[in-house]
């Protein structure tokens, strides 16, 4: 494959057998998901930025806003959405795959299908690209408005599986106000334009309120600033009490509604 002067790769005349079949696969994915309005997904190269918790508020913040939603942990080896949502003991053996449905929310994650959450999932990336493909082609969905999708962090196998498959509607990032956080970030941004995936913006957590890490990220990927959620420690008692910050606080819903106005406007 060559790249153009935008960055967006070209399609070759002669096809290897390799990519014919990787094409196939993004036009059957494309088919299988055409009930789903939009695809989301909720990025940093950075761990322990707060995409899980972006994510799962983002979601939450539609459905409270009339949207029907979906919530997709794609952090394969190490999935965290669960124990966000408190879902427990949902161990399921049921195939095609079938999101629970938390508070109005569909979710799915691999945790779903692990008897025991501190198990770890030591798998390569060819298993974690066959189980993200197992999340669009063997997933009853079912009709959405938002698809949210909450990445790994790093640039390799899942953000690439997700890119490759998926006609997303763009990343939106997420940092938090570190320089080392906003350049991680960046290179995702930066891997995702070259792969042809717009950037919806920018969010800055833990934040005091004077977004730094988010302005660098926004000034270099000239993205929108979309929003600063601040530090507050009722975040991680939140989640790991199983409770969504939007559904419990009326200043943490405010500042979620700001972000989800600008990103459905
Ligand atoms: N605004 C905030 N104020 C205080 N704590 C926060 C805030 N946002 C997130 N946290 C906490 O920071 C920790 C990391 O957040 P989270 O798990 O969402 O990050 P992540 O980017 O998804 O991590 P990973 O890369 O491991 O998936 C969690 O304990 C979470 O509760
Ligand atoms: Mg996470």
């Amino acid at each position: 494959m060559s790249d153009d002067e935008t960055g967006s790769q070209q399609i070759p005349n002669v096809m290897h057998p390799s990519i014919l079949k990787v094409i196939e696969q993004r036009k059957a994915i494309k088919e299988r998901l055409s009930n789903i309005k939009h695809k989301i997904g909720v990025y940093s190269a950075k761990g322990g930025v707060g995409k899980t918790t972006v994510s799962v508020n983002l979601a939450y913040t539609l459905k409270a806003m009339g949207f029907r939603v979906g919530l997709l942990d794609a952090d394969v080896d190490c999935p965290n959405l669960t124990m966000f949502l408190g879902i427990t003991g949902s161990f399921s053996d049921e195939y095609p795959l079938k999101p629970i449905d938390k508070s109005g929310v569909r979710i799915l994650s691999t945790a779903m299908f692990i008897d025991d959450e501190k198990k770890p999932i030591i798998w390569r990336g060819p298993m974690i690209g066959k189980m993200i493909r197992e999340f669009f082609e063997n997933t009853e969905w079912g009709d959405l408005d938002y698809l949210i999708i909450d990445l790994s962090p790093g640039t390799s196998d899942a953000p690439l599986s997700i890119i490759q498959l998926l006609d997303l509607d763009g990343f939106l990032l997420v940092t938090t106000p570190q320089h080392i956080a906003a350049i991680n970030t960046i290179r995702s941004g930066m891997m995702a334009r070259r792969l042809g995936v717009a950037t919806l913006g920018v969010v800055e957590t833990m934040s005091d309120g004077m977004p730094k890490g988010a302005k660098e990220v926004a000034d270099t990927m000239k993205c929108e600033l979309l929003g600063t959620i601040k530090y507050d420690k009722k975040f991680s008692e939140m989640s790991d009490g199983g409770i969504v910050p939007v559904e419990d606080d009326p200043e943490i819903r405010e500042e979620f509604i700001r972000i989800v106005k600008k990103i459905t406007a």
